[in-house]
């Protein structure tokens, strides 16, 4: 028996110390230290001992010009939505994790993948769920793709493999072992493996529990180890703690090539695919889904989806034209503000910063003058969805005045600027998208900033509105906006 070794791990952030401390040196958080067995077994074989560790061979300093490159051959998946948040497909030996709440729909997420990847052979790993409630899952999931290599929902046992080695498909493993999971592998060699979820997992080089920082670091380890040995792209999912950090430890986040957060509320039928992480591609990409009966449906077009179409004006109503990654999006956003019963007014806003919340109100207070310190002021993002974007700002300011005053914003109105801390429009990104976008959804005008037209100075080509039939109001500060809007 090998004699067991014990440190001490940071919950929060991994730090790994051989005593107990009261306070992490690493994340400066109080009582987050818990012991761990580590037992480095020597008798145990390696989990993932690939061929070239054997050689040995030292790597020499190369200069960057004399380094060659083939264009990287992305896997494309037939979701588009998934495709986009990737950066234009699964890249070979990439590590991905997919991290989000219980519930929300990362196993249908990724069993929906597996079913649907075109003549690709993919290896479902789960520790969570049996054969046969996985099985039932996958019943209720779309048909797959037509030109896919999956037939009749396409579930097959590793057994089945003698059968028909080479044909594409998708298997289901339940097994918690890394070991036994490796040793599948070797027989199956799958062409894209999905673990769900990295929680569950354990190798028998550490002894402590499955889901303790140092299993979660040894298992990612071993399967990053696969991943770039084989080129095999590896799916993770990952649980998020009740504060939002995946897996608990954000050793995680680290040590993989790709983060992604599935997100929502539980109660909207809207979810978001957003990238926290890529090495692959932009890290600001979003991806829209919508919560069905059978499994989830891409979301192609986000802002009909999120644009209420009512057909009379309502007070503190307004949409913004936002961008997320790549993508414009008109998001309809509300605001109520009402004199508040209690001393103290409340403040509550969903799918916005409450800071930034209360930011604006300060703004609007002093450099507008509505005495707003003595309302409850509830801000709503529609659809469930968190908007990052401080494009948002105008058209949230806008729908608290026109709430306070309860006069209605004009129909197909929409706005795209950040608010200063002087009153000012600030510019914003991509502002050419975001008219392209709100004409293209048919709206009459569409509030910017001027401060983003190029200067006097520069090429005046560079940006040329006249192109665009829609009125574009040109602003600088919050009380011109209010002036235009309210007279
Ligand atoms: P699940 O993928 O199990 O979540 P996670 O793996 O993130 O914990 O999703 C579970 C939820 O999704 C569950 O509340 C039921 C819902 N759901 C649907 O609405 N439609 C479906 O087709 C499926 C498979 C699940
Ligand atoms: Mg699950």
């Amino acid at each position: 028996m090998a004699k067991s070794k014990i440190a001490y791990f940071c919950q929060s952030c991994g730090f790994e110390s051989p005593k107990w401390l009261g306070k992490c040196p690493s994340c400066q958080q109080w009582n987050t230290f818990v012991e761990e067995v580590i037992e480095k077994g020597g008798s145990q074989a390696p989990a993932w001992k690939p061929a070239s560790t054997s050689q040995q061979r030292a790597n020499k300093p190369v200069e960057i010009s004399a380094i060659t490159y083939s264009e990287e051959h992305r896997l494309p998946t037939p979701d588009k939505e998934f495709n986009r948040v990737l950066g234009g497909g699964i890249v070979p030996g990439s590590l991905v994790l997919i991290g989000g709440e219980p519930g929300i729909g990362k196993s249908t997420l990724m069993l929906q993948l597996a079913l649907n990847m075109p003549g690709q052979k993919v290896l479902y790993v789960s520790g969570e769920e049996s054969e046969r409630q996985i099985k039932m899952r996958a019943e209720r999931l779309p048909a797959p793709h037509p030109e896919g290599g999956v037939k009749n929902s396409g579930l097959r046992n590793p057994e089945d493999l003698q059968a028909r080695p080479s044909a594409g498909g998708c298997y289901i493993l339940v097994e918690t072992s890394t070991q036994n999971i490796f040793k599948q592998i070797e027989a199956l060699e799958p062409d894209l493996l999905v673990i769900d979820s990295i929680q569950t997992l354990h190798s028998a080089h550490i002894e402590s529990t499955p889901g303790s920082v140092s299993q979660v670091r040894e298992c990612t380890a071993e399967l990053l180890r696969f991943a770039k040995e084989t080129s095999t792209p590896v799916f993770l999912i990952g649980h998020i703690t009740k504060d939002g950090m995946i897996a608990g430890p954000k050793i995680l986040e680290h040590m993989v090539d790709t983060v992604l957060q599935f997100e929502g509320d539980r109660h909207h039928v809207y979810r978001i695919l957003r990238t926290i992480k890529n090495r692959f591609g932009s890290a600001s990409e979003l991806g829209i889904y919508e919560m069905m009966g059978e499994g989830l449906r891409e979301v192609s077009n986000p802002s009909e989806i999120l644009l209420s179409h009512r057909d009379t004006p309502l007070s503190g109503v307004t949409i913004s034209a936002t961008l997320e990654g790549m993508r414009p999006m008109l998001i309809e956003t509300q605001a109520l503000v009402s004199a508040s019963p209690y001393g103290t007014p409340q403040r509550t806003a969903t799918g916005f910063d409450t800071k930034r919340m209360s930011m604006l109100l300060a703004v609007l207070e002093k450099r507008c003058g509505f005495r707003l310190g003595v309302k409850d002021v509830f801000l709503n993002i529609t659809g469930g969805i968190r908007v990052e974007d401080p494009a948002i700002d105008l058209g949230l300011a806008a729908a608290i005045i026109s709430s306070h005053e309860d006069i209605p914003i004009p129909f197909k109105t929409c706005f795209a600027g950040e608010l200063g801390l002087s009153g000012e429009i600030r510019a914003v990104n991509r502002v050419e998208q975001r008219i392209a976008e709100a004409q293209k959804l048919g709206f009459n005008q569409i509030f910017i900033s001027k401060y983003n037209l190029p200067a006097s100075g520069q090429d005046k080509k560079r940006m040329d509105l006249s192109r665009y039939n829609i009125d574009i109001k040109i602003v600088s500060t919050i009380e011109e906006v209010f002036s235009l809007l309210f007279g």
